[in-house]
């Protein structure tokens, strides 16, 4: 089994297919029907925002804070390695999150409104409208900022700098913008009961 982990794409294979094996065993009879694909739709979801948000904790929680404790010659295993990846992972989680909370909120007819924070609709409106200005955030600001702070885009050290603390201070804005981000997406369900 070891052996067999050691692939990361064994591992998500394996994943999906315990997942996959859930669905057949739990809702076969009503896989395929729209409020299986509804409620499908919003686990692909939360799936890529756990990768987006995960990342952006793993910035702010681990890499940002460490960052000047770790010794110049080996800081570039950071800067030229691990962080260009997770920014991979982090800027495409954040537009696939978008994507499918769009899709999610299309698919649930009165959720779409909700884009004008409408009741019974305020508070998945409200959080709807706080991760589309977190991916913006991503996208606009902190990787293109990201970029010149990483030296994949060159620029003089002195704009360098700055871009590093515009990326920084832009993620940390998402890192607090994320606690009512995530209260409203969680509490919708919760908000249509208790009012
Ligand atoms: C622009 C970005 C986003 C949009 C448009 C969006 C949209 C939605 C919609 C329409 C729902 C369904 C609400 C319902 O059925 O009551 C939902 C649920 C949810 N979303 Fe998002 N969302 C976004 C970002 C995020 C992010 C970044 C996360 C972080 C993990 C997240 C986590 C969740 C969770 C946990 C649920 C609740 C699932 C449930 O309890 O049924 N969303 N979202």
């Amino acid at each position: 089994m070891g052996k067999f982990l050691e692939n990361l794409h064994r591992a998500l294979v394996l994943g999906l297919f315990l997942m996959v094996l859930l669905v057949v065993l739990l809702h076969r009879s009503s896989v395929g029907e729209p409020a299986w694909a509804g409620y499908f739709l919003t686990y692909v979801h939360v799936f890529v925002g756990i990768l987006w948000i995960g990342l952006l904790y793993y910035f702010n929680f681990v890499q940002i804070p460490t960052m000047p404790k770790i010794p110049a010659e080996l800081k570039p295993g950071v800067s030229k390695y691990i962080a260009p990846a997770a920014l991979f992972w982090f800027r495409w989680a954040a537009a696939f999150t978008v994507l499918f909370g769009l899709i999610t909120a299309a698919v649930k007819d009165d959720i779409v409104l909700t884009l004008e924070a409408r009741a019974p609709y305020t508070t998945i409106g409200i959080g709807m409208w706080l991760a589309m200005i977190m991916a913006a955030n991503v996208w606009f600001i902190i990787w293109p900022n990201q970029k010149k702070a990483l030296g994949i885009v060159k620029v003089e050290d002195a704009p360098k700098a700055k871009a590093a603390r515009i990326a920084m201070i832009a993620s940390r804005t998402n890192t607090v913008l994320s606690f009512p981000m995530l209260y409203c997406m969680v509490m919708q369900g919760a908000a249509l009961n208790i009012g």
